[in-house]
C-alpha cells in the first residue's frame, strides 16, 4: 500500500513551516480546518494544524484518517518537561501516551480510559524509531544549521533525544505544585502538552500506527509562559521542520 502520512501539528506557525515544504498542493477545508495535501519529496502527506486541546485535535485526528486515509500519523509539536535531566530543546519521542485529566473513579481506576481497558496507548514502535533516527540525524548534524547561532545561545540549546512516556491534558501546566502531583502519579511520564493522548486515542480505535514528537519548550513552571512564547517563534518552528524533513526523507 502507498503511504500516505498524516502530519498534525499543534501550533499554526510550526505547522505552517511544514506545509511550507509540501509539493503539488491541494487545500481542502473542513470544519474550519485547513488539510494541505501533497508531497514532500516522494512521500504523499496530509498536513494539518490540530488545533490546542484533546478535543480539537481528536476532531482533527479523525478527520485526517476518515476523510483523508492517511496510513500513519505524525504529531509534532512542543511540551513542558515533567522529568529531571530534560532540558528546553531537548526532543521527547513518544512511547507511551497517557490522559493525566481523565479521572472516571469510581467506576473505573483513575487515568482508565473508559471501555478501553487500558490507561496507556503504546506509539508504534517502527514509526516510533523511525522519528528517533530522523531527529538523532539531526542531532548529530548540529542543531545550529537549523536555528542558527544566535538562538543555539540564547536557549543554550544542546538537544538530547528521549524516549519516554507523554502525558496529556486540557491544562497549560506552569506551576510546580501542578508538575510534581503528575509526576507523582504518573512517575514514568517525561513531559506534558495538551493533545497527543487524544490522537494516540483515535488512532487506537482506527489502527492507525502513529508516533508523538515533542521538542521540550519549558519546565512546566512559573517560567513556562514566557520560555514558551520565544521558543515557539524561535526554535520550535524550525525544529518541526526539519524533523518533518528528515522523516520523509528516511520513509
Ligand atoms: N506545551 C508546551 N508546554 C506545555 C505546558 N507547560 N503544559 C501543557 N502543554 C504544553
Amino acid at each position: 500500500m502507498t503511504r500516505n502520512i498524516g502530519i498534525l501539528g499543534a501550533m499554526a506557525q510550526e505547522i505552517d513551516e511544514v506545509k511550507a515544504l509540501l509539493t503539488e498542493k491541494t487545500v481542502v477545508k473542513i470544519a474550519n480546518r485547513e488539510f494541505v495535501v501533497g508531497k514532500i519529496g516522494n512521500v504523499r502527506c496530509v498536513v494539518a494544524f490540530s488545533k490546542w486541546g484533546k478535543v480539537a485535535a481528536t476532531i482533527t485526528a479523525t478527520l485526517l484518517i476518515q476523510e483523508f486515509a492517511v496510513t500513519d500519523l505524525i504529531f509534532i509539536g512542543t511540551a513542558g518537561a515533567l522529568a529531571d535531566g530534560l532540558k528546553v530543546g531537548d526532543i521527547v519521542v513518544s512511547k507511551r501516551l497517557v490522559q493525566h485529566d481523565l479521572d472516571a473513579r469510581p467506576i473505573i481506576s483513575r487515568f482508565e480510559l473508559p471501555l478501553l481497558n487500558r490507561v496507556y496507548v503504546d506509539s508504534d514502535p517502527d514509526l516510533t524509531a523511525l522519528a528517533g533516527r530522523a531527529v538523532s540525524n539531526l542531532i548529530n548534524k548540529g542543531v545550529e544549521s537549523i536555528v542558527g547561532k544566535e538562538a543555539v545561545k540564547e536557549f543554550n540549546l544542546n538537544p538530547t533525544l528521549h524516549f519516554g512516556d507523554i502525558a496529556s491534558g486540557d491544562q497549560f501546566i506552569n506551576s510546580v505544585e501542578k508538575r510534581d502531583e503528575i509526576l507523582s502519579l504518573l512517575p514514568d511520564v517525561q513531559c506534558v502538552e495538551m493533545e497527543g493522548a487524544a490522537v494516540a486515542q483515535v488512532c487506537l480505535e482506527f489502527g492507525t500506527p502513529f508516533t508523538v514528537i515533542r521538542t521540550i519548550s519549558d519546565t512546566a513552571d512559573h517560567n513556562a509562559r514566557v520560555d514558551f512564547g520565544k521558543f515557539i517563534v524561535e526554535v520550535a518552528n524550525a525544529y518541526s521542520r526539519a524533523i518533518v524533513q528528515e522523516i520523509m526523507r528516511l520513509v
